[in-house]
């Protein structure tokens, strides 16, 4: 049979498993990897997470063992949550010097002196109302709440931890915690904002892993609103201008033209992306139905954040994926 004289034939770079992987634009590396810990002072065993199965909350007992884990599959970054002994309307646990974060950092820290210590800085998981600050009337006190961020902040550098990542969309939170930071001669402890955070119902099974969920009302007065993206731009340009060291994007899935437009604008700095509990909870259910392959879709939404422009990512299958790669 006669063939066709086309110019170019692209199928060529596909057809074999050694010419994909040679022409393979995009790869995850377990270096860029975060895995998100839970750490509980109320339960004495592992438990695991209903909403996100293979997830657990961690008692400071199990935590050594866990971090010898993740090291040994080569993940060398953690970001903790915490879930506290008591809550109240400051989220005044949050800044103890025996408070569970606290504490799990300076297991870690004895556990494997390499692994990165990144702490989540919030107040949901501390405060008896469950928003991200101080409240008056029922509406975040934003300067009052950076001044308590400082605070925990320092808590936290002063256990060990080597990146600080604010989450609660407060205003100046970069400025003031690396006032505070410096103040306390933290000066080499490093700020991953999470600069661009949506109000996203996909954080609803973490709110369930964290105790965390706002007692009344919702996030929209301090989260982004999902319908925007030039305000995206506006959020991380001002945290840049305050000195973050790291920007991020969350979530990853629904926003990665967000990621995109930010790798665009800002190649230089170093851009996080984190898949959060829902994007997770979400694949591992529909591969529990049967409906797709739970490794290939990992795989799958993984890449396709890495390509859209993402250096680093957080992910709950942090330990999954490493064994592919
Ligand atoms: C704390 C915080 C949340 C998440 C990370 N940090 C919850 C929220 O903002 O409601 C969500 C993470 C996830 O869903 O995996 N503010």
């Amino acid at each position: 049979m006669t063939h066709y004289h086309l110019p170019l034939r692209l199928k060529r770079l596909r057809k074999s498993k050694a010419i994909r992987a040679l022409v393979q634009e995009t790869r995850l590396h377990r270096e860029q990897l975060i895995a998100p810990l839970f750490i509980s002072a109320n339960i004495e065993h592992k438990q695991e997470i209903k909403s996100m199965p293979g997830q657990f909350q961690l008692p400071l007992a199990s935590l050594a063992e866990e971090i010898n884990e993740l090291g040994a599959l080569g993940i060398q970054a953690v970001l903790l949550f915490g879930l506290p002994e008591y809550k109240d309307a400051t989220g005044s646990a949050a800044w103890q010097k025996n408070g569970v974060i606290q504490q799990a950092i300076k297991i870690i820290s004895n556990t494997n002196s390499e692994m990165l210590i990144i702490t989540d800085l919030c107040f949901c998981e501390y405060t008896d109302h469950g928003h991200c600050g101080v409240l008056i009337d029922e509406l975040i006190d934003n300067d009052h709440t950076l001044e308590l961020l400082g605070r925990q902040a320092v808590s936290h550098a002063e256990a060990g931890a080597h990146w600080i990542a604010p989450s609660g969309m407060t205003d100046g939170m970069v400025t003031a915690i690396r006032q505070a930071l410096d103040k306390a001669g933290f000066i080499d402890t490093a700020i991953l904002s999470y600069s661009v955070k949506y109000c996203s119902c996909f954080y609803g099974p973490f709110r369930e892993a964290t105790l965390g969920a706002p007692q009344f009302g919702d996030r929209k007065t301090y989260q982004m609103n999902p319908a925007n993206s030039n305000e995206a731009l506006r959020e991380t340009e001002l945290d840049l201008a305050e000195g973050a060291d790291l920007i991020m994007v969350k979530p990853a899935m629904n926003y990665l033209d967000i990621i995109y437009k930010l790798k665009q604008k800002y190649p230089e700095v170093p851009l996080c992306a984190y898949q959060v509990s829902g994007e997770y909870s979400m694949l591992k259910n529909a591969a529990a139905q049967g409906l797709i392959n739970e490794e290939q879709a990992m795989v799958e939404s993984l890449l396709a954040i890495k390509r859209a422009g993402a250096d680093l990512i957080i992910t709950y299958f942090a330990k999954d994926i490493v064994r592919l790669i």
